[in-house]
């Protein structure tokens, strides 16, 4: 959990000048982002410990509408900028670095226990959806309000309702956030 958490932390801060250990202190006991993601990795962490989660989800559920399945799996470096609404439905997997804005569902499609699977390095913007068991390559960028229903490759840009591919080589791999 720790290793996760730190890994989650460090991605959260990396948009703040950084003045020393005391001023990440602050940043960690202020940022809505730090507090989501913790909650998050708490719960995942006494699922997987036979604990009751609800000390965690509660908390997540009643001051960021947050829900995220005990069965999703979250990799590390998970940046949540505007930690608000999200719901991720069990069996989602995220690979490492993803980015995640607001209003961000990434849920079953009806009837199947499959969700979706996205790699690492995933920008999803505000609001975008992604339904079913399709996956989302490697430094995918998913844009504001669109509906993922079919499959993203690797470094293309979708959007739009339903989600269609805008751009094959988008930069975010260059950025190497
Ligand atoms: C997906 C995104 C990155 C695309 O940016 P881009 O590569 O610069 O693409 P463009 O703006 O050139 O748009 C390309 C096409 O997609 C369309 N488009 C862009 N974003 C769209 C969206 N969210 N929904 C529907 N269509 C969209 C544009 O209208 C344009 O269509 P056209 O070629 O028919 O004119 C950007 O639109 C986006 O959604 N960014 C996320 C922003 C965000 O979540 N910010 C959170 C901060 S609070």
């Amino acid at each position: 959990m720790f290793d996760l958490l730190r890994a989650d932390i460090r991605r959260n801060l990396q948009d703040y000048a950084v003045r020393g250990p005391v001023h990440r202190l602050l940043l960690c006991l202020t940022l809505n982002s730090v507090h989501a993601v913790t909650l998050i990795r708490l719960q995942s962490w006494c699922a997987r410990h036979r604990l009751p989660t609800l000390f965690a989800a509660k908390p997540l559920f009643w001051f960021f509408g947050i829900e995220v399945s005990k069965l999703a799996r979250i990799g590390p470096g998970l940046r949540l900028p505007h930690p608000m609404g999200l719901i991720i439905a069990p069996n989602v997997t995220l690979g490492a670095n993803c980015d995640l804005y607001a209003d961000v569902r990434l849920v079953l499609a009806h009837g199947s226990k499959e969700g979706p699977q996205l790699g690492d390095h995933v920008f999803l913007g505000d609001g975008a959806k992604v339904v079913g068991h399709v996956r989302v390559g490697d430094h995918a960028v998913i844009g504001v309000s669109s509906v993922v229903t079919k499959d993203v490759p690797a470094n293309a840009t979708a959007v739009g309702i339903p989600a269609r591919i805008v751009d094959e080589h988008n930069d975010r791999a260059a950025d190497n956030r």
